[in-house]
């Protein structure tokens, strides 16, 4: 199957067979393009691109789609979701407007205690077919690769369930799924008082059972204050090694809880959210090989500080962004509005904030050798968006679904 695409007006994050495997720094604000090109897709795969002045002559193909006034880009790296949730959080939300913060709404048995109650009552089909609606509803958005997590089982049936609907999601979608483990969200009620008794069952019961039947692909822990400190986090990730999972985890949110360093310290491919991050955070980055990822849509919803994004990039690090989709800081997967919120409120460029949401979002998943960037070889994931004249047209008209077409 071959399908050319022609009269694209701008063929963006184009980079020859030696594509970086994440852009950092002063770089993050430069994107390849072409305008006026051509692309041609063979079975799936990127075969070929270049400019319409040099279109060749024997490019004929079993589809061809007139992209005329368009710009074409490789689809959304979603680096960062839960996309797998029972029912929506509202009731907190009203709770939260009125003044009740996050952290007391969790200290009273809600948030993700909340979540957890209603998803170990829901059927595992019934899980499945509403989670797959939300994947379809953020794939006509622009995703293209997506990192999922569990987490709102908090025992090991209910973990269980969540990554066996994540991995019918992978079976069902053309694009990437990648799935984290995430027992280590809160704590259980029943173990309020005994919270190495959690962590046990985490290594001891959860984690073979896990990495047994090869159900996710990293480790994450929520480090923060009243939730997993430094030392349960070190145990945590000391275990997912043990068994091939990378750590990925949630750090620095809402305290400057010491997540980035032990993440760094335990080779952590990612730590995300980074709301609390000063000159010792990005030190400990800087010698590193972790992605920092910025999660500010959640920041936006939970009307806290934003991520300091540019004292991030100025020092050199890259940086990737992600929504984390979930019911309770950030309902929504919606990757063009994140880029919005990363522009006028991180102060990102347009170009950083693509960047961010293609080749260091594929970096984050450790997709880089086949997402992320428009380069032979690499999987035909792309949008073709509504017609436009630049890309900075996406974050500036937010609200707005910027995609024509998802190519997957
Ligand atoms: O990334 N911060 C921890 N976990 C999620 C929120 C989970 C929830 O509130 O349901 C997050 O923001
Ligand atoms: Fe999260």
């Amino acid at each position: 199957m071959r399908t050319i695409i022609t009269n694209i007006r701008q063929l963006l994050q184009t980079h020859d067979n030696n594509a970086p495997a994440r852009i950092a720094g002063a770089d993050m604000d430069n994107v390849p393009h072409i305008e006026n090109a051509w692309l041609i897709i063979e079975n799936g795969i990127i075969h070929s691109y270049g400019s319409m002045t040099a279109l060749p002559a024997a490019a004929n193909a079993d589809e061809h789609i007139d992209a005329t006034g368009s710009l074409v880009l490789p689809a959304w790296c979603d680096s960062h979701t839960h996309l797998v949730f029972a029912a929506p959080r509202d009731g907190e939300f009203v709770d939260r407007i009125k003044g009740v913060s996050y952290e007391e709404i969790a200290r009273r048995g809600g948030g993700i205690l909340n979540s957890a109650r209603k998803l170990n009552e829901m059927d595992e089909n019934l899980l499945y077919e509403q989670s797959m609606e939300r994947l379809l509803n953020v794939m006509a958005q622009g995703t293209g690769a997506i990192e999922i997590k569990s987490g709102y089982g908090l025992c090991l049936e209910g973990e269980l369930k969540m990554l066996r609907v994540i991995r019918r999601l992978k079976e069902s979608v053309p694009i990437p799924v990648k799935a984290s483990f995430l027992a280590a969200h809160a704590y259980p009620i029943e173990y309020k008082q005994n919270k190495a008794a959690y962590v046990d069952l985490i290594i001891d019961t959860m984690l073979p059972r896990v990495a047994g039947e090869g159900l996710a692909d990293y480790m994450d822990a929520f480090c923060e204050e009243g939730f997993f400190g430094v030392a349960e986090t070190e145990r945590l990730l000391e275990a997912g090694w043990k068994y091939g999972l990378k750590p990925k985890i949630h750090a620095n949110q809402l305290h400057y809880s010491g997540g980035v360093q032990v993440g760094v310290k335990h080779n952590a491919l990612s730590v995300d959210h980074l709301e609390c991050v000063g000159d010792a955070e990005i030190a400990s980055l800087l010698g590193s090989n972790t992605m920092p990822v910025l999660l500010p849509a959640a920041a936006f919803f939970l009307g806290i500080q934003y991520q300091p994004a540019r004292n991030i990039i100025d020092a050199g690090l890259p940086v990737c962004l992600a929504t984390d989709y979930n019911p309770g800081s950030c309902p929504s997967g919606n990757v063009p509005l994140l880029t919005s919120i990363a522009c006028t409120q991180l102060r990102m460029t347009p170009n950083e904030a693509l960047n961010a949401v293609t080749i260091n979002g594929a970096a984050a998943m450790e997709l880089e050798q086949t997402m992320g960037t428009i380069t032979p070889g690499k999987k035909a994931n792309l949008i073709i968006t509504k017609p436009m004249s630049a890309f900075s047209q996406v974050p500036y008209d937010f609200g707005n679904n910027p995609v024509k077409r998802l190519i997957a």
